[in-house]
């Protein structure tokens, strides 16, 4: 074997190399991690920052959205700036308009959102700007707005909720499941993602059947969204990047995850191309009759999973939470159901549900208080002045805040915190209001393209439920605490106690 070493020579070289690598690449890191360092201003001493760097505002606020929201009532242009995160956050929906609409060239996702998801998502809708977005946006639209395409998803929420949802929520109420608490949210991100598979894939995770299945790819993308948002709460994002390098810790664990997404969804692919694509009606095979690279159709369909899974389950959960201390909506609802559907009927249909203005009022509103994506955030090109005055200069982290904006007095009036559906209804009838000063599902260029689908699908699932179920949960006189993450996630999720309704 001796031919195969090398000689002394090639190894001290070899040494040498190593040497000199690790050292540029731990100069380089502590180099960039300075000059971050130094742009976030850490020495700022103002009120708002001294409080955000020593966690100050714990004592005071539940949540992080909860002291911005006392920050911008407290702002005369419902405008701040946290100078050590370079973020402008704004509640003002002149600016909102400003920013998702009237310039909407100048605030980009940008460079610093897409690679943190960059891996996990790659050039899907969600994770890109400029002609691919553009692209993909309008194929999707096309295909989420067909008639064809929306009662396929109407089917498949149907289906979900006859042969799962139900079905789990009689045995719990039969006292079958022992007499434990259901956790709602773990029930409603399982059946959200059955759905939503289905829909993009035409895959079949069954995660809601009756024995709550661990489902390896539910997890695998629960893990992937989950480390790809906490390497935006780390401190520089020059840490995340030497581990991906090195391939350790969380990164490690990162690559793992996204690794057992790839595959499935690369088997989708390859067994939807086998079978026929053509014959098929999930997203998956409707993109596939347009695009040929197998990497951009998974990047396209993993994005659709992020999308339309956790938004659906945290709007679902605020709902309930809500509904749970307000027994007088839930009676008003009640009634309109009554009015509107057949006394035996589980289910209502796509032209019932059109006539259930003050459930559509009230899933509004349930979404005005608790927004399923709380914050958004764009970067700006040039410099710039918003409406109300206030100076952006490049590359600065500009923020609307649809969770403050929804406890605002001076958009809602001084009933801001009450939920209340009747204001989204004049004499009877629901009334949209303006998209920037509720921008829940974004608005302007880049409005989501699932709105429609998903208050449906939200609408299916309170009308199957509370007509048949009395539903109590054990949070409901707190005010829910959220993990940080790209969605709402209520911590501790949502106990309740299910008992069947008696028929009235
Ligand atoms: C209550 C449920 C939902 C809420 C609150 C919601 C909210 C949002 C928001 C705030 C955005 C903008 C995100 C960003 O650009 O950073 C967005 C984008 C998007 N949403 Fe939704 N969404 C929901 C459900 C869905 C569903 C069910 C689907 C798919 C079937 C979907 C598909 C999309 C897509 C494709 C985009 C990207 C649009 C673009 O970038 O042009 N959403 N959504």
């Amino acid at each position: 074997m001796d031919h195969l070493q090398a000689s002394p020579s090639v190894q001290t070289m070899s040494t040498a190399f190593c040497f000199f690598f690790f050292s540029f690449t731990a100069v380089f890191s502590v180099f960039s991690f300075l000059i971050y360092v130094l742009r976030m201003k850490p020495c700022c001493n103002c009120n708002t920052c001294r409080s955000y760097l020593t966690l100050s505002w714990t004592r005071n606020f539940a949540n992080l959205g909860d002291w911005y929201t006392h920050l911008l009532r407290n702002s005369p242009t419902g405008t701040i700036h946290v100078h050590v995160l370079q973020n402008t956050i704004t509640s003002n929906p002149d600016n909102v308009q400003h920013i998702l609409k009237t310039r909407f060239d100048n605030y980009p996702k940008g460079k610093p959102f897409s690679t943190l998801l960059g891996d996990l998502l790659g050039r899907g809708i969600f994770n890109v700007d400029g002609d691919s977005w553009k692209f993909q946006r309008k194929m999707a639209r096309l295909e989420i707005s067909s008639v064809t395409n929306r009662s396929y998803a109407l089917d498949i929420v149907t289906q979900e909720i006859r042969t799962r949802l139900i079905p789990l929520l009689a045995s719990a109420a039969s006292g079958e499941r022992g007499g434990l608490l259901l956790d709602l949210q773990d029930i409603f991100r399982r059946f959200s993602f059955d759905n939503i598979c289905k829909f993009s894939f035409g895959f079949d995770p069954g995660c809601l059947l009756s024995s709550l299945p661990s489902s390896s790819f539910a997890d695998a993308f629960d893990l992937a969204s989950k480390l790809s948002a906490e390497r935006a709460i780390m401190a520089s994002p020059v840490i995340w990047k030497i581990k991906r390098f090195f391939n350790v810790g969380s990164e490690k664990k990162l690559k793992e995850a996204i690794h057992v997404v790839n595959d499935l969804a690369e088997g989708m692919i390859k067994q939807s191309r086998e079978m026929g694509f053509s014959a098929r009606k999930d997203l998956l095979a409707r993109f596939m009759g347009s695009v040929n690279d197998d990497k951009y159709l998974r990047d396209i369909v993993v994005s659709f999973l992020l999308a339309g899974r956790d938004t659906v389950a945290a709007a679902l959960t605020g709902f309930f939470i809500l509904l749970s201390s307000h027994p007088r909506v839930e009676s008003l609802i009640l009634e309109e159901l009554d009015r509107v559907m057949d006394p035996d009927q589980e289910v209502a249909s796509y032209e019932q549900m059109r006539h259930m203005h003050y459930l559509n009022a009230a899933v509004y509103e349930s979404m005005r208080l608790y927004p399923p994506i709380q914050f958004d955030s764009k970067f700006a090109v040039e410099d710039d002045v918003l409406p109300d005055g206030t100076f952006v200069s490049k590359g600065t982290r500009v923020t609307y805040h649809p969770y403050a904006m929804g406890r605002m007095e001076r958009i809602w009036g001084s009933d801001c915190l009450e939920f209340k559906p009747e204001r989204w209804l004049q004499d009877g009838l629901f009334v949209q209001v303006c998209p920037f000063k509720y921008p829940i599902f974004q608005a302007g260029v880049r409005v989501c393209l699932g709105k429609e689908l998903a208050i449906v699908e939200m609408k299916s699932v309170v009308v199957a439920l509370i007509r048949r179920f009395n539903i109590q949960s054990f949070v409901a006189d707190q005010e829910p605490r959220f993990a940080p993450g790209l969605t709402a996630t209520v911590r501790g999720g949502l106990p309740v106690q299910v008992q069947e309704r008696r028929r009235r």
